[in-house]
């Protein structure tokens, strides 16, 4: 089955086919971060002009791309939630339309579903999946060599924080979710306060390169159960510029990067991302103590992309501690350019989605949903 998926749920316009839900055979992303990276952050009413401008020719050019007419394409997908509103609207309407026009099955995919099937698209470069045993000694838990349930997904992106407990494909419960700030926002907001471009996520990870990690503490925050929040964090790293820069805790954000030196700010971005990735693989130990069923856990969103998250639980191992046995479960990453937002995974989301029941929707009725949860 060939899925064109659709995905403009915020500043990335994107399609992609994929067949069986794991084969891509194209994947069209275009980004309109050169855009955005003059104002530090999305304005929402440029990025839904952008993605008018652009779906057009992405959606001819990932058929093209994957040698299809519309007579191959069995189905079409699109985020319909959450987002911003002007860009989902875009990509939905779009999708409406094409569906009546040549007359294929329509699915509504939520984004972080989509993101989670990420992780069971077959990477375009091989070896990209992480695919890494538990040193302890324990047998990988799928000799496929993709996720296996029931799961552990731990889902972090711009909007979003959240670790998911899927018992059976298609089957989602919250366990965890963040109380303020998601964290990918996090890095975004405080790659602003260090005078780092947009997006923040690669721009602090490039600067934490250079940085010390343990050159200041930040918290870790008391929240109980398995929810996250990230809000004292970017507060402790504000204060700590503020502190480090003169001492003057009314310096406005915005003033502060002109005051901190090149060796300031990588130790602050070393410090806060590491502080960050211990609090979500701490908190995605808790989740595996309290779901010990978990045969896997996958990582999906944006920030699944974090090169030293990726290196610490490749490595098992949180400052020097094992991380075996509390996770003690292999951990699957997308691959690196299936992290962001793309097509590829909204079709994969659909594709899961057919095979556990769920019916097309009515082309004619299908609405954006830009605040909706997952479940
Ligand atoms: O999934 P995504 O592309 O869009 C949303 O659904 O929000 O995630 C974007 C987020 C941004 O906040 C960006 O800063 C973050 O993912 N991100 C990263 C990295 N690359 C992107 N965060 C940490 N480290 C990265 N390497
Ligand atoms: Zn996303």
């Amino acid at each position: 089955m060939k899925i064109l998926g659709i995905e403009t749920s915020c500043d990335e316009t994107a399609a992609s086919v994929v067949e069986d839900g794991r084969i891509i055979l194209s994947n069209v992303v275009v980004s309109q971060i050169d855009i955005f990276a003059a104002y530090g952050g999305v304005i929402p009413e440029l990025a839904a002009r952008s993605h008018l401008e652009a779906i057009l020719p992405v959606i001819d050019k990932a058929l093209r791309d994957a040698s299809c007419t519309w007579a191959d394409i069995d189905a079409i997908a699109v985020t319909h939630a959450p987002g911003l509103l002007g860009s989902l609207l875009i990509g939905t309407l779009t999708a409406r339309t094409l569906a009546i026009l040549h007359n294929k099955p329509l699915y509504p995919v939520h984004h972080l579903k989509s993101h989670v099937y990420a992780n069971w698209l077959e990477p375009e470069n091989p070896g990209t999946l992480l695919y890494e045993p538990c040193p302890d000694g324990n047998p990988p838990a799928n000799k496929e060599g993709s996720p296996d349930f029931p799961l552990l997904a731990l889902v972090i992106s711009g909007g979003h924080t959240q670790i998911l407990y899927m018992a059976a494909p298609n089957n989602f419960k919250i366990i965890g979710t963040t109380h303020d700030d998601a964290v990918g926002e996090c890095f975004d907001k405080i790659a602003k306060i260090l005078g780092l471009p947009y997006p923040g996520g690669p721009s602090i990870a490039t600067a934490a390169k250079k940085g010390n990690p343990a050159k200041y503490h930040f918290p870790h925050p008391k929240v109980a159960n398995l929810d996250f929040s990230f809000s004292g964090l970017k507060t402790a790293v504000l204060r700590t510029a503020q502190e480090i820069s003169g001492g003057n805790f009314r310096t406005p954000s915005h003033e502060l990067a002109g005051k901190l030196t090149e060796e300031q700010k990588n130790d602050i971005a070393a410090s806060f991302e590491d502080t960050a990735t211990d609090i979500l693989i701490e908190k995605l130990q808790a989740a595996k103590a309290e779901y010990p069923a978990a045969t896997c856990a996958i990582i999906a969103g944006g920030a699944s992309a974090n090169a030293l998250l990726r290196e610490k639980l490749k490595n098992h191992e949180i400052k020097g501690q094992p991380l075996c046995p509390a996770l003690g479960i292999p951990v699957y990453f997308p691959a690196k350019n299936l992290s962001g937002d793309n097509g590829a995974m909204v079709a994969a989301a659909a594709d899961a989605e057919i095979k556990s029941g769920v019916q097309p929707a009515n082309p004619y009725k299908v609405n954006i949903l830009p605040r909706t949860p997952i479940v």
